[in-house]
């Protein structure tokens, strides 16, 4: 099987055209930055409902000039069918992460969570099969195992979804699988489980827990642990889920197509460990971190105590292999944090993306 790194060689002699929705987003990126490194062409859609434009101006200011000329930006919103047609014209690889990414605003708004993640999703499948896309790789959700106690979770293994959010992604799954048997499309789900990593919003009532407690230590207000502080999860960082992107839009293997696959590191971090290790990382920026200590209240309904992946069937079928540890990741995430929390990086580069709005 070919090497991430032989692919990302043999992509940079021959450019390709991608399409990443969600671009302004934490993954979307994420991905566009790689993507533009590689010297790939990207158009990027996005609403900025989430999404922020000094995202977009990060990762442009990351890569070479001629590698942000490379770079097409539509503001628009995938409710819109014929945004979404527009957004995929010419374009090889549609990597599509743009959604309402958030468990408790779902449970808040399950008809805005369906329009999205539903309507939205399907008119991305719509518009991609209409413009004869090679292949369509979309973010589905670890959410989608439910209630299921099994540890490891395996691909082929599902409980009852606990959430509208969880409902949304195992909609996508079945719709993605009905256009692959149906219309012949190419489609590879991706299941991610907790992404972190720099450009993740620290801010906000449903930011996910790394940003928000290394936001909450470096201003030394209260982190909170729900239950015990045994909840586990396997904690991926950004740069292996881009290259899980990259895998599934390039790989030749047959057998990987319709298919959906985990991605994370097969690793099993307690809430508890988490904590001391951001701690201990930063306690030697910030010493009021010395006797800095979380404040547990009790589990909150719903909430899964477990979640690990099995990572066997994204090695095996399309040469996933991860590049960093949660160690790994945590050192590069906490040096973005550093600098973005502290210096509420206003320092604006002047780089064009002004929007270009269609199909409003
Ligand atoms: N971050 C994680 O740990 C995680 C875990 C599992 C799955 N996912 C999935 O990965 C994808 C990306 O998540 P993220 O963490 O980068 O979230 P994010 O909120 O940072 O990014 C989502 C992006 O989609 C955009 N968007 C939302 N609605 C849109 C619409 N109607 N039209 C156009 N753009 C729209 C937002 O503005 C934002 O830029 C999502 O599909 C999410 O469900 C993320």
């Amino acid at each position: 099987m070919t090497s991430y790194n032989d692919i990302l060689s043999s992509l940079k002699k021959e450019p390709r055209t991608w399409l990443i929705t969600g671009v302004a987003g934490f993954i979307g990126s994420n991905l566009l930055e790689m993507l533009l490194d590689a010297k790939q062409n990207v158009v990027g859609l996005d609403n900025f409902s989430t999404g922020k434009l000094q995202n977009l101006e990060e990762a442009l200011r990351s890569v070479q000039p001629a590698e942000q000329k490379r770079f097409q930006f539509l503001a628009g919103d995938i409710r819109n069918l014929a945004t979404c047609r527009h957004a995929c014209e010419k374009v090889d690889y549609v990597l599509h992460q743009a959604a309402l990414g958030s468990v408790p605003k779902s449970v808040e708004d399950p008809i805005g969570s369906n329009e999205i993640n539903v309507t939205g999703f399907l008119n991305m499948l719509q518009a991609a099969r209409e413009n004869k896309v090679r292949r369509f790789v979309y973010a589905t959700s670890s959410a989608v195992y439910g209630d299921s106690p099994e540890l490891p979770k395996v691909e082929s293994r599902l409980g009852n979804p606990l959430s509208p959010y969880a409902v949304t992604k195992l909609i996508n799954e079945f719709y993605a699988d009905v256009f692959t048997r149906t219309y012949g499309m190419e489609t590879i789900g991706l299941r991610y489980f907790n992404v972190f990593g720099p450009r993740q919003d620290p801010e906000g009532p449903y930011a996910a827990v790394i940003p928000r407690w290394v936001a909450a230590m470096i201003k030394n207000e209260p982190t909170v642990i729900y239950g015990d502080g045994s909840t586990s999860r396997d904690f991926c960082f950004v740069a292996n889920v881009v290259q899980a992107n990259i895998l599934a839009a390039t790989t030749g293997n047959p057998e990987a197509l319709g298919k959906v696959f985990n991605v994370a590191l097969n690793s099993n971090i307690s809430l508890m460990e988490l904590f001391e290790m951001l701690r201990y990382k930063l306690v030697r920026t910030f010493p009021h971190l010395q006797d800095y200590k979380p404040r547990y209240l009790d589990f909150r309904p719903g909430d899964i105590r477990h979640s690990q992946a099995d990572i066997t069937k994204a090695s095996d079928l399309l040469g996933y292999a991860p590049t960093h540890s949660v160690e790994e990741g945590l050192n590069t995430a906490l040096d973005w944090y550093r600098r973005s929390v502290i210096t509420d990086a206003d320092e604006r580069s002047g780089l064009n993306t002004s929007p270009t709005f269609v199909g409003a």
